[in-house]
């Protein structure tokens, strides 16, 4: 049930904006700030005090087309609906959870008897927002990466220069490092630390044949996989392979 409106302010002491000058005002309801401002053409506007990308406080808002402009960082919003129009509608779907436009809170108003009304409950989230698409990618949900390394020229032990891989917070990547018929060779893995784990190791045929590691990433940071090519009694490896892996969103 949509409780009654409240009487929170004398028509007059609301005034249009002049364009780039902000006139708000801020009332408060139970406890809650909200501003209240006059768009072009009179109409009244009622909205949260706090800005939903960062939560700054909104009293320096000003108008751009008939929509609620965010001083900060000028995001868009409906003042009807609280739909954000800025950055939202032109973002690619996989850059939205950077962007955290969210919605802003707005609040019925009416304006008779010389007053203006505001309701104490914000109107429903608009239609369009939809806080799924603004969550960080899940543990996985991003698609793994894989590293194909080509067979080392040289015959004499090799250590290949070191490569950066990035990879997300519970993302998951691939080394596959090519194989030869030499008897008792295998690829070995230097134990990652607790940064980073081996899910998964096995052979794939092929020319050439490979080794696959899988690896996934937990939390933050940044540590160093080092892989051998060598006999299991061979003290140094006849091929070397490092990777500096940034784990970072
Ligand atoms: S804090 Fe409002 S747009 Fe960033």
């Amino acid at each position: 049930m949509e409780l009654p409106l409240v009487r929170v302010l004398p028509s007059a002491d609301l005034i249009e904006e002049t364009p780039g000058e902000p006139r708000l005002m801020m009332v408060t309801i139970d406890d809650t700030d909200i501003l209240l401002g006059r768009l072009a053409g009179g109409k009244v506007i009622a909205f949260a005090s706090n800005c939903p990308h960062q939560q700054t406080h909104l009293e320096g808002a000003t108008f751009f087309d008939g929509k609620v402009r965010c001083p900060l960082h000028v995001y868009l919003y409906d003042p009807e609906t609280g739909e954000n129009i800025v950055p939202a509608r032109d973002a690619k779907a996989e850059n939205l959870w950077k962007l955290k436009p969210g919605y802003l809170p707005v609040y019925p108003v009416e304006e008779r008897d010389g007053w203006i009304w505001v309701g104490p409950e914000p109107k429903p989230p608009p239609r369009a927002y939809d806080p799924a698409k603004e969550r960080p990618p899940v543990a996985g949900a991003r698609p793994a990466a894989t590293v194909t390394e080509a067979p080392a020229v040289a015959d004499g032990p090799t250590d290949h220069p070191t490569k950066i891989l990035k990879v997300a917070p519970g993302g998951t990547f691939a080394l596959r490092l090519p194989t030869t018929p030499r008897p008792g060779f295998i690829w070995r893995v230097d134990p990652p630390g607790p940064l980073l784990a081996v899910v998964e190791e096995r052979f794939e045929p092929g020319d050439p044949p490979h080794h696959l590691i899988r690896v996934t990433a937990r939390g933050t940071g940044e540590a160093t996989l080092r892989c051998f090519y060598a006999r299991p009694w061979d003290t140094t490896p006849v091929e070397t392979r490092t990777y500096q892996v940034r784990v970072e969103l």
